[in-house]
């Protein structure tokens, strides 16, 4: 009667992977328990988890093909848009969340556009412009900046996001998610402005009323390796670290969550200051590590299990995205 936080079963949104074919069950190696389902499986795993209480499943896909403009993300019959559909017509009352990124659906891994950066062209052009009879110092000086400015190039990340292209692609995908049935839009990207312009494309096709819960604030993490191997999202170069966010940032967190809130996204992924619905990810590399540890006799895998997420209730988060949303709803009872 006197304890302060409570764990339920409603709290809970259930990540679900879902690939092609049919009786599909593909385990993740650095997830056990956790595996790649084709829609027919997810329906099941949906039906199951609705029956034990809890509200919400979150959607990932695999797609057939991969591109460089993500047409598995969009495409009205997209492997996420498919499920979406079975799921709505089996199970109707479970929440359907829908993750909205470029990632897994990119043939390079990154959640956004990609084009070269032109830095690499200027340095190629460069010459040594000296007259040859010049005296010795002066030549070496004309080097001396052409090499400059090769090293300035060569630092350069061969490539670049391109935000603004990219939200044309994310705007696209949430009307065609929601379309599908996908009750809230949860971009996870993180470029700038993604929630005006969902918020924006939404309302424009009518879907007044899909909200938004966006990742806000989303760090670039180690964390989310076992999620890459899981999605098959992993960048084929380069990292995540010009568009998520810097671990270290507290203060550009919190502008990252003010802009969100202004753009009109309706819950976040971070801390109280905000009054609006919080929602935290227990993340992959939790899981990962929790699993790992209980395999080798280290701790007690169940009370662990329970002990992290009410922690994360204890720090104030209304919804849970847990890869335990199952296991810990049957022992909730
Ligand atoms: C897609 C996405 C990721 C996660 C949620 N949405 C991976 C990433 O940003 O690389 C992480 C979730 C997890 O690790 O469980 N962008
Ligand atoms: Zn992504």
């Amino acid at each position: 009667m006197v304890r302060e936080t409570r764990l339920t079963p409603e709290a809970f949104v259930y990540p679900l992977f879902v690939c092609p074919g049919e009786g599909v069950r593909k385990p993740i190696g650095s997830m056990p328990g956790v595996f790649n389902l084709s829609v027919d499986e997810a329906v099941k795993e949906s039906r199951e988890a609705h029956a034990l209480g809890v509200s919400a499943v979150i959607l990932f896909g695999l797609p057939e093909k991969k591109d460089e403009v993500a047409t598995g993300a969009w495409s009205d019959d997209g492997i996420v848009q498919q499920a979406a559909r079975a799921i709505k017509r089996e199970v109707s009352k479970l929440v359907i969340m829908g993750d909205v990124c470029l990632c897994e659906y990119m043939s390079h891994g990154h959640c956004g556009i990609v084009s070269k950066a032109p830095t690499t062209k200027s340095s190629g052009a460069a010459a040594v412009q000296v007259a040859s009879d010049a005296p010795h110092h002066e030549k070496m000086k004309a080097i001396e900046a052409v090499a400059a400015k090769v090293v300035l190039a060569a630092a350069q990340p061969p490539f670049e996001i391109m935000n603004d292209a990219t939200l044309e692609l994310l705007a696209k995908t949430s009307v065609s998610l929601a379309r599908a049935g996908v009750d809230v839009i949860a971009p996870s990207d993180m470029m700038d402005g993604r929630v005006g312009a969902i918020r924006k494309a939404l309302d424009q096709a009518g879907l007044i009323n899909t909200p938004i819960l966006s990742y806000a604030a989303k760090f670039a993490s180690g964390f989310y390796g076992p999620f890459r191997e899981a999605a098959d999202s992993a960048p084929q170069f380069g990292d995540r670290r010009s568009y998520q966010m810097d671990g270290a940032n507290l203060r550009e967190a919190m502008r990252e969550i003010e802009l969100d809130i202004e753009e009109g996204a309706d819950m976040i992924m971070a801390r109280v200051r905000f009054d609006v619905p919080l929602a935290a990810y227990q993340v992959s590399g939790e899981y990962a590590m929790i699993e790992a540890a209980a395999r080798n006799g280290w701790i007690d895998r169940e009370r662990i299990m329970m002990e992290s997420l009410l922690s994360i209730r204890r720090a104030g988060a209304s919804m849970i995205l847990t890869y335990y949303a199952k296991e810990a709803a049957k022992l909730l009872g």
